[in-house]
């Protein structure tokens, strides 16, 4: 889908002019059969030949024309490119705050995003790899990454940092007014990559950023938020984590009655459930609660590579609309632990995770989530945000058409998101009350 509802083609001009009058016209039209058999013949042959270089008998002069006719180029490279003029990538998950914070100590004054700066994202990569938007992660560590904080009551200081992760997010946005936007809506989104601008999200990576609260879930959305994820390696009040190497013990079994009470106040507010990072029963039963469609910000598929935060085909069944089934998006990782075996991260095997999710999902569900300035390697071939036509080159390649792929960079996800929003309305509209469940382990309250 375009979403500036142009054409590939450029506006043909005609090529004949009326510049001979009558007269001109009659003495050069030939006066006996012979001659106009003569040149009816010619201008037959110079048809065919140009329709035999038009089909493609020479590749590279057929792409010099088949933009102009309206068809994508041959070469993949090129098609992509015109492709994502139209739809450009909004990217899931990009932890551009949390390099900003570890590098630069949150001195927003520091970062020079226009020119190019360490990690995978800077503004001249972003506009090279035509990125449309993509989600602001909000990132800060789990308390204790390896396992179960207690009962989460300790101070973590991780809600102060939640908050200077969305200072440090909105102020880079605000820096660079000519190339990012805020959006907090699909249609700022739309709006957005209509006037050339990066459409700018906000998530939140992780139920532990929300201090047991769900209060900080109503305040994060004011402030912007938009999507909040609802786990990240370590369990938390709310649910049960996937952890990062195979055998986390569940905490929960899936979600707490708290975590049901957030996902009802995410559907409320429409802040997009975000169900990467946790575990396979949490991920069934919030598909099961949320009214809601749900998003797997920055996840790939787990039959193409085994590892616990990959998407198991059972679930990827669960996804549609469809008897017993939720609409979402999974938008597919590229940290190479995720994608392949030790060295075998290529653009070609995160390709095959977005054909897995495609063909068990449905096309429909499949987008993009990169992880980038989040992960410490990178695959080969899609080094940084300048790389993304790379991926789009080879779903290309293989057989992908231009809808499907525009599917693929954002259209699949404004559908899920233009739902959420619908669900939201529908809730606020019926009168729905906030929620104030207080987590069962606080003494205070
Ligand atoms: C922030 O960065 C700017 C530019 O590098 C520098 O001049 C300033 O001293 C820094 N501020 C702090 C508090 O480090
Ligand atoms: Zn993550």
């Amino acid at each position: 889908m375009s979403f500036r509802g142009r054409r590939d083609s450029t506006e043909a001009t005609p090529l004949l002019q009326d510049s001979l009058d009558e007269e001109q016209q009659q003495k050069l039209w030939p006066p006996n059969p012979k001659s106009r058999g003569i040149v009816w013949g010619s201008l037959t042959l110079t048809f065919l030949i140009a329709l035999v270089l038009v089909l493609g008998f020479n590749n590279e002069f057929g792409d010099v024309v088949r933009p102009w006719l309206g068809f994508l180029p041959k070469d993949p490279l090129l098609a992509a490119q015109i492709i994502l003029r139209d739809a450009p990538v909004i990217d899931g998950h990009i932890d551009l705050p949390f390099l900003v914070r570890s590098q630069y100590s949150n001195n927003v004054t520091a970062v020079d995003l226009a020119s190019r700066i360490p990690g995978h994202v800077d503004i001249p990569r972003l506009i090279k790899g035509k990125v449309g938007g993509f989600f602001w992660s909000t990132y800060v560590p789990c308390p204790k990454p390896d396992g179960v904080d207690g009962d989460f009551l300790d101070a973590s200081w991780r809600v102060r940092d939640t908050l200077e992760q969305i200072d440090v997010s909105k102020l880079l946005i605000e820096k660079y007014p000519k190339t990012f936007r805020l959006a907090l809506t699909t249609d700022d989104i739309k709006e957005a990559i209509n006037s050339r601008k990066i459409a700018s999200l906000l998530g939140v990576e992780g139920g532990h950023q929300l201090g047991n609260s769900i209060a900080v879930l109503r305040q994060y959305h004011a402030l912007g938020v938009r999507y909040v994820t609802l786990t990240h390696t370590c369990h938390n009040a709310f649910a049960d984590s996937c952890g990062y190497l195979p055998g986390m013990i569940p905490l929960h079994g899936g979600l707490s009655a708290l975590g049901k009470s957030l996902i009802e106040e995410m559907n409320r507010l429409g802040v997009l459930v975000d169900l990467s990072h946790t575990s396979d029963a949490t991920t069934t039963q919030a598909l099961r609660h949320s009214k809601a469609p749900v998003i797997w910000s920055h996840s790939s598929a787990r039959a193409v590579h085994d590892v616990p935060r990959n998407i198991p085909d059972e679930v990827l069944r669960l996804i549609g609309t469809g008897e017993g089934q939720k609409d979402g998006v999974v938008m597919v990782n590229f940290a190479p632990f995720f994608v392949a075996n030790p060295g075998e991260a290529t653009v070609a095997a995160v390709a095959d995770h977005v054909e897995h999710i495609a063909k068990i999902a449905g096309i429909a569900h499949v987008g993009l989530g990169s992880d980038f300035d989040g992960i410490e390697d990178v695959p080969i071939g899609l080094e940084d945000v300048s790389k993304y036509p790379a991926l789009i080159a080879e779903l290309y390649r293989r057989g992908w058409n231009k809808y499907a792929l525009a599917g693929l960079t954002g259209a699949n996800l404004l559908r899920v998101f233009e739902g959420a929003e619908r669900v939201a309305r529908l809730l606020q509209l019926a009168g729905t009350e906030p929620k104030f469940d207080v987590y069962n382990k606080r003494p205070d309250l």
